[in-house]
């Protein structure tokens, strides 16, 4: 799979971090092919985290998710798109993200930790089909 999703979160937005995130994507050699730039509704919100409903922090996620715009992206890599934007995002949690990391240099909050990556290729194929039906998976 050479696409994978990204959602840039709202406290992204709300800082100002947008072009840092984009930015970061670009340089390593990501290529936008689709963007949307909204607040997610919360039924989309809930279809797109389906895998983490009954845990605990599910409806705080869902909260903060939709509490403002978020730039919703396909990018695309020469492989294995998904891996190499988990690897730049850095661990969940930003107080364990390493340094040179999109989470470990600008974030330092649990629920609060700039953007989503798809987690697998099945979950990028599904996810872009979630935001992105007419791209095709
Ligand atoms: S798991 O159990 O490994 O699948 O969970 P994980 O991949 O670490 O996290 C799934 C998404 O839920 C978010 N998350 C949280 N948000 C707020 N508070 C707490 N405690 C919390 N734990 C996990 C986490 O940021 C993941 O969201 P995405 O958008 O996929 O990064």
């Amino acid at each position: 799979m050479n696409r994978t999703l990204v959602i840039v979160k709202p406290d992204a937005v709300e800082r100002g971090l947008v072009g840092e995130i984009v930015g970061r994507l670009e340089r390593k050699g990501l290529r936008f092919v689709a963007a949307t730039f909204g607040t997610l509704d919360r039924s989309v919100a809930a279809l797109h985290y389906a895998e983490h409903e009954g845990r605990p922090y599910y409806d705080g996620l869902l909260d903060f998710i939709t509490r403002g715009p978020v730039l919703v992206a396909v990018v695309e890599g020469p492989t294995d798109a998904w891996r190499v934007v988990r690897l730049m995002m850095g661990a969940t949690n930003p107080l364990d993200a390493a340094p040179g990391t999109i989470r470990g240099d600008l974030a330092t909050v649990m629920a609060e930790n700039l953007i989503h990556g798809s987690d697998s290729a099945e979950s990028a194929r599904r996810e872009i089909d979630i935001f992105f039906p007419h791209l095709g998976s």
